[in-house]
């Protein structure tokens, strides 16, 4: 028996209402993937263009046959190894999933989520439910329910809380639609994971500015009101000293204490290991904003493992302005 909370929710999905919920990465804002009209509910509340296409989330990988089209053996060694979890494949879509789903596009993006609020939810719905974060177009991803309703309001019809999510980033994305597997944003699961599952390295798709794009992954994203400028920790200080002089409000997010920060900066509490730095994100983000703060001074974690992805979204809050 589902939880009354999960029962309310499934009947906001069957009558095509807008449903947020937890899962392992960020929380998602989800519409039956079925119905066109509830999916393009997402987008007007989002403010998200029509051609971004969404992720369909599923109860596991027995559910893919009904969405994609064609899928490849790597396909089955990656759901295998890494479903539930924060790893999304795009294959090619059957023709029964709707446009307002895939953007217009060939292919469907499939996820099976790690959180046992979002696979109770699925099973109890017996369908795919389309998810985007539950952000407005360009913000920061939220990660605890408090989040959601702070940015969504009452646009959402139900948000299921699930407490804060373990991951804190979005989950990576993998593109098996057409030749070898080929990483379109980095996320949750490492590129060294998904290597040595499939037995090959498996490549990152850069756009020519170094940065990973997934259709619909900005160069700017991700991004609190707060200007970030990502340093290193060598020079932090000294662009702080710069920035206190000019009269902006300094804050300043890195994996450990700094000792020699000018006085007047503000330090966000240290955001620890690559997987804690990911867990805590996008939580500072928003921490910088409730501070006021003008400027945040990010130093990223090392780029190895789960590190490469939280160093991209710096990257992306970065480049808001
Ligand atoms: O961890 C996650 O992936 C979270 C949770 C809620 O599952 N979802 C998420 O969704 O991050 P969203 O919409 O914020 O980002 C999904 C990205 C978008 O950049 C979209 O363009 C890309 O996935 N995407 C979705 N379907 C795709 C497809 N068929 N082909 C290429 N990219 C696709
Ligand atoms: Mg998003």
């Amino acid at each position: 028996m589902p939880s009354s909370d999960v029962a309310a929710a499934v009947e906001v999905l069957r009558r095509g209402g807008l449903v947020a919920f937890p899962t392992e990465t960020v929380y998602g804002l989800g519409a039956d993937a079925a119905n066109a009209d509830a999916v393009a509910r997402i987008y007007s509340v989002k403010g998200r263009p029509r051609s971004h296409p969404v992720i369909v989330h599923l109860a596991g990988a027995t559910a893919i046959k009904e969405w994609a089209a064609d899928v490849p053996a790597d396909a089955w060694t990656l759901a295998e190894a890494f479903w539930p979890g924060p790893l999304t494949l795009i294959l090619p879509r059957s023709a029964s999933v709707p446009d307002a789903v895939t953007g217009g596009s060939s292919t469907v993006g499939l996820r099976v989520p790690d959180q046992p609020l979002a696979l109770e939810l699925l099973e109890a719905f017996a369908g795919g439910i389309a998810a985007p974060s539950a952000n407005r177009f360009g913000r920061v991803s939220p990660t605890t329910a408090a989040h959601v309703r702070a940015d969504l309001g009452a646009d959402v019809e139900l948000v299921l809380d699930g407490g804060p999510c373990f991951v804190g980033v979005e989950s990576t994305i993998v593109d098996l639609s057409q030749g070898p597997a080929r990483i379109l944003r980095l996320g949750g699961l490492s590129v060294d994971d998904l290597s040595d599952a499939l037995g090959h390295e498996v490549r990152v798709v850069s756009s020519p500015d170094g940065r990973t794009p997934a259709p619909g992954t900005l160069p700017s994203h991700y991004a609190p009101a707060a200007r970030v400028e990502v340093v290193s920790v060598y020079e932090v200080s000294e662009r702080a000293r710069v920035l206190l002089s000019d009269k902006h409000r300094v804050g300043v997010l890195a994996p450990t204490r700094i000792d020699d920060l000018p006085d007047g900066v503000e330090a966000l509490p240290p955001a620890g290991s690559a997987a804690a730095y990911a867990q805590c994100l996008y939580q500072r983000l928003r921490e910088a904003d409730r501070r006021g703060l003008d400027v945040l001074l990010a130093v990223p974690p090392p780029e190895t493992g789960i590190g490469a992805a939280v160093t991209d979204r710096l990257r992306r809050a970065a480049a808001n302005r």
